[in-house]
């Protein structure tokens, strides 16, 4: 894919380096994260317009520390240090010095603008400015050429510059909501100091995926594996639009789906697009399988065996097919940490990768660049409905992860109709689309309530709503007492099996998102 001007950031591991990626290509200019170790030679064929250091847990002071390969400074790109970036290029440029400091500064700190540079043009000048500080590290003099641009009250040099080689560099970091006018340093950056144009946009992404994807392709097959999810589907229209009817999507239903899903987004696409569509039906096969399990690992195991199992029966069906479509998005794709090495490490339960082996199909993977806000916007962009925009993700293993101990049909009964009761309810407010997920958990639990004048001896069901950028961390989402308090009377009337409902108010970590 080719784009007018890209941005190369540079990881050096830090928890942030995603969230820089974001706000570049929120400013309209391409980017895309490599890791530290990248050679010059690799940066030369990228061709990047602009480099940004990413910031990083390491110290630069110690022995192994993350650097840089020296002739990335012969490359004459402007560059951005933040953080560890900054200090390595302090530790790295002659005159340039770093201490070490026992105290980690984490958090608020105040930044106060020292002298007028392009990188802080727009910046209030009669006050403070808020900025996020994690840093053990700091520089104590720049290297020779630089000045400073900026002090925090721990801090004397907390923003540095070299105007004359273009390098830039912040103690602070731009990228976090939390510094006050973040976004407006980092559009500085790259329209005032490394003068890109922007050019990126969700419009211009799906267009040159289009040409890739015809490309990729010619004229032959792709197997697609649909789950009823944002991803998968974006994926199955965007190949549709490309290559027609060359796409052969295969729809495993599981029996482990929600109410109506899965069927719902068969129907739509069945509806609007001309699509090989093949439904198949393989419930029993899953249910029997897991009659009796409870371990929640051989629970994963059994389901993602067997849908490997279904979905390469059905695609050895279909003759000519080479291709195998996945809608991997950029998080299971890096990982941040990557300092040591290539980061295409994919977490094994979130996809279908290892599939068929046998087949030898190459891999089309037209989101792996993309964050899950941005694949929404691929398919607004696409046209799609909001019914399949926002719908919330959902795990492979489906709800047997939420039925803690066996997975019978009775079980997945109840749990369905409690789930439908929370999807409902927060669709009903605006809160399903402000969280990253909802949805209700069925224990093997059972207590005792009263109900008219019985007793009743029922399950006690969880309600789990979580908040989070990447699923990678995560927090419960504080929904309002009211709605908590609907979904909580009408499981409880609704749904024969429960007579008790509780509040997951755990954050990830240490928990996970999932029960199971
Ligand atoms: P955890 O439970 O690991 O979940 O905090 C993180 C996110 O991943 C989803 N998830 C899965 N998605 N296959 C998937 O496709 C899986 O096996 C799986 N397990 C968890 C989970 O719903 C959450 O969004």
């Amino acid at each position: 894919m080719t784009h007018s001007d890209t941005v190369v950031i540079l990881d050096f591991g830090s928890q942030f380096t995603q969230l820089i990626a974001r706000r570049v290509r929120e400013a309209g200019v391409y980017s895309e994260i490599h890791p530290c170790t990248t050679p010059v030679d690799k940066l030369r064929e990228l061709a990047p317009r602009a480099l940004i250091l990413s910031g990083g847990p390491s110290s630069v002071i110690e022995p192994g520390a993350p650097t840089l390969d020296m002739g990335i400074f012969d490359l004459d790109l402007p560059i951005l240090g933040i953080c560890y970036g900054m200090q390595l290029l302090s530790h790295l440029l002659p005159g340039g010095r770093v201490v070490s400091s026992t105290d980690r500064e984490y958090g608020r700190s105040e930044f106060t603008v020292a002298a007028a540079s392009p990188l802080f043009d727009g910046l209030p000048t009669d006050r403070g400015l808020t900025v996020w500080m994690s840093h053990g590290d700091r520089v104590k003099s720049p290297p020779e050429g630089f000045s400073v641009l900026g002090s925090t009250p721990t801090v004397d040099v907390a923003a540095m510059a070299d105007p004359a080689r273009r390098i830039y560099a912040l103690q602070f970091h731009p990228e976090v909501a939390h510094t006050e006018d973040g976004s407006l340093i980092l559009h500085n950056f790259l329209f005032k100091i490394a003068g890109l144009t922007p050019g990126w946009s969700m419009s211009s992404f799906v267009a040159s995926q289009d040409a890739a994807l015809r490309e990729q392709i010619g004229d032959r097959h792709v197997v697609c594996a649909l789950s009823g999810g944002v991803d998968s589907t974006v994926v199955a229209v965007m190949l549709h639009k490309a290559i027609g009817k060359q796409l052969h999507c295969i729809f495993v239903d599981n029996g482990l789906l929600r109410l109506n899903e899965g069927e719902e987004v068969a129907a739509y696409l069945r509806e609007h697009f001309d699509l090989n569509l093949i439904h198949v039906k393989a419930a029993d096969l899953f249910l029997s399988l897991l009659a009796g399990v409870t371990d929640p690992e051989e629970k994963r195991k059994i389901i993602g065996r067997t849908f490997i199992e279904v979905f390469e029966r059905e695609a050895k069906k279909l003759p000519g097919v080479e291709f195998l479509a996945q809608g991997t998005l950029y998080p299971d794709v890096i990982e941040s940490v990557s300092f040591r090495g290539p980061s295409a490490v994919i977490k094994s339960h979130h996809n279908v990768g290892g599939l068929p082996d046998i087949m030898k199909l190459s891999l089309v993977e037209p989101l792996r660049e993309l964050f899950k806000d941005e694949v929404r916007k691929v398919a607004v962009e696409l046209g799609l409905p909001d019914f399949i925009i926002w719908r919330h993700p959902f795990p492979g293993p489906g709800l047997a992860i939420r039925i803690i101990g066996e997975v019978t049909p009775k079980r997945l009964d109840i749990l369905r109709r409690a789930d439908k009761i929370v999807q409902a309810e927060l669709q009903a407010s605006d809160w399903y689309r402000k969280v990253w997920q909802g949805f209700a958990v069925l224990l093997p639990l059972k207590t005792v309530g009263v109900m008219g004048d019985d007793r009743t001896y029922e399950s006690v069901c969880a309600v789990r709503v979580v908040d989070s950028i990447d699923a990678m961390t995560a927090d419960w989402s504080r929904v309002p007492t009211e709605i908590l308090a609907t979904i909580s009377n009408r499981i409880i009337n609704e749904v024969k099996g429960i007579n008790r409902v509780v509040l997951d108010i755990s954050s990830k970590p240490p928990s996970t998102i999932e029960w199971e």
